[in-house]
């Protein structure tokens, strides 16, 4: 199987959210794979961080570290721009961005909890980033098979959502699934050979679910190297037919 469907020859791919979590053990697992021909590895500060400098030392030039800040529309532009001086096309690209309880935002319980600020906050990196990822590296995903994968969350589910709170999160999720099959509507027409996802990661143990892990049952856990790999599977497997879907690890359809 190739690394997304109808895809002859190796990937130029990235990653956004890679320092760590679900977004490194998919950096891993890239480099791992002999069909990945550049991978360009971007976080805030990913620079200077430990764990991809170390695969930047296995890996040389098939890995490019780059710093932006993925709210800042400014420096997403510049991303763009850095990425489209070496590369002409990505066939794949995804997002792991997203926030629960950092840089702002809160896990609300209550609607007393709810604040204007945190609710900024969890829509400018859950929804808003990912989408204008997605519109700078358009000129990037224009030419053959392409996939923009971006994790979004169960939780962000209207119709599975049975036990509220998380106001913030599972709102900024729901408006980020809305933006992507809004932008896989409009790709079909740019891109025919274009796959926008949606995707579910399951419950992964990293800084993000780590507050929250009690009240996981036992074996439900996942490491993030085993989401990593589950994710690789799903952007295989589902081409331009399923674009605009929303899918869990294990490739279920999920109700909006
Ligand atoms: N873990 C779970 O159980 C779970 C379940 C469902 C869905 N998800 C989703 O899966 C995704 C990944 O989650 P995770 O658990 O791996 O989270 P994580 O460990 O907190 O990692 C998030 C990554 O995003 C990067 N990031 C955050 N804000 C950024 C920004 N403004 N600009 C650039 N990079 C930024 C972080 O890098 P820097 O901070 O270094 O910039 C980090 O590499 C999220 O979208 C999350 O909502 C996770």
């Amino acid at each position: 199987m190739s690394l997304i469907p109808e895809l002859n020859g190796r990937a130029n791919a990235l990653v956004c959210g890679a320092s760590q979590g679900i977004g490194l053990a998919l950096c891993s697992a890239l480099l791992a794979c002999d069909d990945v021909a550049r991978l360009w590895a971007v976080s805030r500060h990913a620079r200077s961080n430990d764990a991809l400098l170390a695969l930047a030392q296995i890996h040389g030039e098939r890995l490019t570290l780059i710093d932006c800040d993925a709210r800042d529309e400014a420096a997403l532009a510049a991303l763009a721009a850095e990425v489209g001086r070496s590369c002409a096309h990505l066939h794949l690209v995804i997002s792991t961005l997203g926030i629960l309880h950092q840089d702002g935002a809160k896990a609300e319980k209550s609607l007393l909890q709810l604040d204007l600020s945190g609710l900024q906050a969890s829509f400018a990196s859950n929804a808003f980033a990912p989408i204008l990822l997605l519109k700078h590296l358009l000129p990037l995903l224009r030419k053959g098979p392409t996939t923009f994968a971006a994790l979004s969350a169960r939780v962000g589910s209207i119709g599975d959502n049975r036990l509220g709170g998380w106001y913030s999160y599972r709102a900024s999720k729901a408006a980020l699934n809305q933006l992507l099959h809004t932008a896989s509507i409009e790709l079909k027409r740019l891109n025919p050979a274009a796959t926008v996802l949606a995707l579910h990661p399951g419950t992964t143990d990293t800084a993000l679910s780590r507050p929250f892990q009690d009240n996981v049952p036992a074996g439900k856990l996942f490491e993030p190297a085993f989401a990593a790999q589950c994710l690789i599977g799903l952007v295989g497997r589902f081409g331009p037919m399923d674009s605009g879907g929303f899918r869990a690890w294990d490739g279920q359809a999920i109700e909006w």
